[in-house]
Formats: structure tokens, sequence, C-alpha cells
């Protein structure tokens, strides 16, 4: 069975689950070596999006050549940001599909591409509106807080969404005797509770695939053999308790010890010094850390860490979407309406993190 359609249990004794409401998919996209691009295609996309007035924006989990060619790079919260703010007409978005689907609802005028609109996210599948209708009815007068990886449908029924740079900024400005459904990230959720220290906060134990899969056994293994190295930690990973408490007794210094969103990843690694950093996240992310700083050694904690949605996004998908206008993402406006409430208020909160250009 997928790591990712297991109910996996964090090792957080107060954590309160939802376990009954769990539905996983997975899709399983089969990847294949990337189809051959035609030489000189970085110019050809250049020229293209300047005729037709596109920036292009790429997530830190892109390959590499996406990154390299893409106007801005950056987390979600920033490039959604970005998205809305952006003068030009259309945005071709290199991420995957909730990520464009958000600049979509942020921005309703503007023409929003993917270049492969089946790039999904295995985590925005463990909840739909449905599910999520059925938890807030069980849970009357409760904030739901949704992270970014979701459907817009679920989004509309959100009173604010957050990313994982956010998260917890957005969960302590909820009044605290208000009680808070979190979701869809079970570790994520965890690390907020565990640092707003509230106890009335109910988390959907949805996980992503890709960062469950980065064990405890992965950073005890790493950590002892790079004993002196920073160690960069996403909050989505199924290893973020066990370094927290590694570092909460002895096992890791906590000063070498950080646990951010990719963007924050990038800042912190802009300003290192040490020989060594561990990174607990998507392997694309490790392009941005070595373009910011060349002193440091990036060394992933689980190199088996590769998220095959974001990897769907190849030079040519990017060449044939500019060329084609396609895939066109679309938001129903009604719901985009509702959704963008949440969305908007999520992009309200919290300091932008630095994005490469
Ligand atoms: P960031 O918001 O940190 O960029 O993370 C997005 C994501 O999908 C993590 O898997
Ligand atoms: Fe979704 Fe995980 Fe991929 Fe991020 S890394 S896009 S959460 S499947």
């Amino acid at each position: 069975m997928p790591r990712s359609q297991q109910q996996g249990a964090v090792d957080d004794p107060q954590l309160v689950t939802t376990s009954e409401h769990v539905r996983v998919t997975v899709v399983d996209v089969e990847l294949g070596a990337a189809p051959p691009v035609e030489s000189g295609w970085q110019d050809e996309v250049r020229r293209l999006a300047r005729a037709q007035d596109a920036v292009i924006l790429a997530h830190n989990y892109q390959v590499a050549e996406i990154q390299d060619v893409a106007d801005h790079v950056g987390d979600s919260l920033a490039l959604s940001r970005i998205a809305a703010s952006a003068p030009q007409r259309t945005v071709v978005f290199c991420g995957v599909h909730f990520m464009a689907e958000t600049a979509k609802i942020l921005s309703p005028d503007k023409t929003i591409l993917i270049p492969d609109a089946a790039a999904g996210c295995s985590l925005a599948d463990t909840i739909d509106a449905d599910q999520l209708r059925a938890w807030k009815a069980d849970n009357p007068g409760a904030v739901v807080v949704a992270y970014v990886n979701t459907t817009a449908e679920v989004k509309a029924e959100s009173d604010i969404c957050c990313t994982s740079s956010n998260a917890v900024d957005v969960v302590a400005g909820i009044p605290v005797d208000r009680k808070v459904l979190f979701l869809p990230d079970q570790f994520l959720g965890a690390h907020v509770k565990r640092v707003t220290g509230r106890d009335n906060i109910e988390v959907w134990m949805g996980e992503c695939h890709v960062h469950a899969g980065i064990s405890p056994a992965d950073v005890r293994d790493r950590v002892a053999a790079h004993p002196d190295a920073e160690v960069l930690v996403h909050p989505e990973c199924g290893c973020t308790t066990s370094v927290l408490w590694l570092a909460g007794t002895g096992g890791l210094p906590p000063e070498r010890t950080h646990v951010l969103s990719t963007g924050g990843m990038v800042d912190v690694a802009r300003a290192m010094t040490a020989d060594t950093a561990l990174v607990a996240t998507e392997v694309g992310m490790l392009h941005q850390l070595e373009s910011v700083n060349q002193r440091t050694r990036f060394l992933p904690m689980n190199a088996q860490a590769s998220c095959r949605f974001m990897k769907m996004i190849t030079p040519a998908k990017l060449l044939r979407s500019l060329r084609e206008g396609r895939d066109e993402v679309h938001v129903d406006p009604l719901l985009a309406a509702r959704a963008r409430r949440a969305v908007e208020a999520m992009v309200a909160v919290g300091t932008p993190s630095v994005v490469g250009e």
C-alpha cells in the first residue's frame, strides 16, 4: 500500500484526529524521461512570453530548467501574491493544479495557464467539499483553516486559507476561544498546534505522499552521518515531530534546526555559512538553495522525495503552453467568488519570503 494510503498517525499524543473522515486518492502518474525539446527553447519561451504579455512563475520544486527560465521562482504564498499583482495579462504557472487554480481565484480576469492540467496533488485529494461540509456540521461555530493545497470547492467552504509560511500566523490570529478545524495536512496541523500551544484545533488526517515518506529513520541516519550539518525541514514532513524532539532532547542543536516553508528555506540558506545542510523536502528545492549559496553543500534527507506531479511540467510542455494557450485554468465565477474571501485573507497574513527572479 502506498504511504499516502496509510492512515499515518503522528507521534504527537496531543493531536486530535479525524481519521473517520479520511479519503485518500493517489493519482499514480507514470513518469518517463522528459520529452525531447528543441535547442534554444529557453530563448523561444522568453520570446513567446514577451509577445503574449505573459509572466512565468515556477514553484521551488520544479525541475532546474524550468526554474531557470521562469520570471519568478518561489513558494506557494509568494507566487500567489505575484500572480495577483503582476501587470501581465497571462500567468503561466509552472507548478501543480491547485496553485494555478488559486491564481485564477485571485485574478479572474487574467488568463491562467498550466503546462499540464493533470499535475495534481495527493494532499489536495485527501478532502473534498462534501467531507468538509460534514466535518463543519459536526463542529458548528468552528473556524475552518484550509491549507492552500486544496481544491477551489474546499476553499469556498473555508474561512481562511494558509500556506506553510503563514499557517502559524493565521491560526494565531483566530480568537483563542474559537475552535479551529485545520485541513488537510496532519503534519503541518501538528506543527501549528505545537507552536501556537492551542489545544482547540482539530486536524484532518491527510498527508502528502512525498513529505510523509521522509521518515524519522531518514533523519536519524542522515544526522548521524553529518553531525555538524544544519537541518532544514518542511512542516509537511513525516519527520517534523522527531526532528523537533531531537532538537529538544540534545540530539540536534536547536539553533541548527529550522522548520520552514520552501521560501523560508531559501531565505535561511542565503546567510548560511555551514559546510553542509540536510534538506527534508521535495528534491527540486536543492536547485534554489544551491543557486543562492555556493558555500554550503545541500544534501537531501531522502533522495527519493520527488513529487511526480511537479515533475510533469517539462520544457516541451512549457513551450506548448505558450504556443497553444494550454492548459487554460477555469474556475466557476460563483465558486471563485466564495473561495476568494479565504484566499485573499491568506495573502494578507505574514511576511513575504524572498523570491528568486
Ligand atoms: P510551500 O508553500 O512551502 O512552497 O509548499 C508547497 C507544497 O506543495 C509543499 O509540498
Ligand atoms: Fe502536493 Fe506533496 Fe507534490 Fe507538494 S510535494 S505538490 S503537497 S503531492
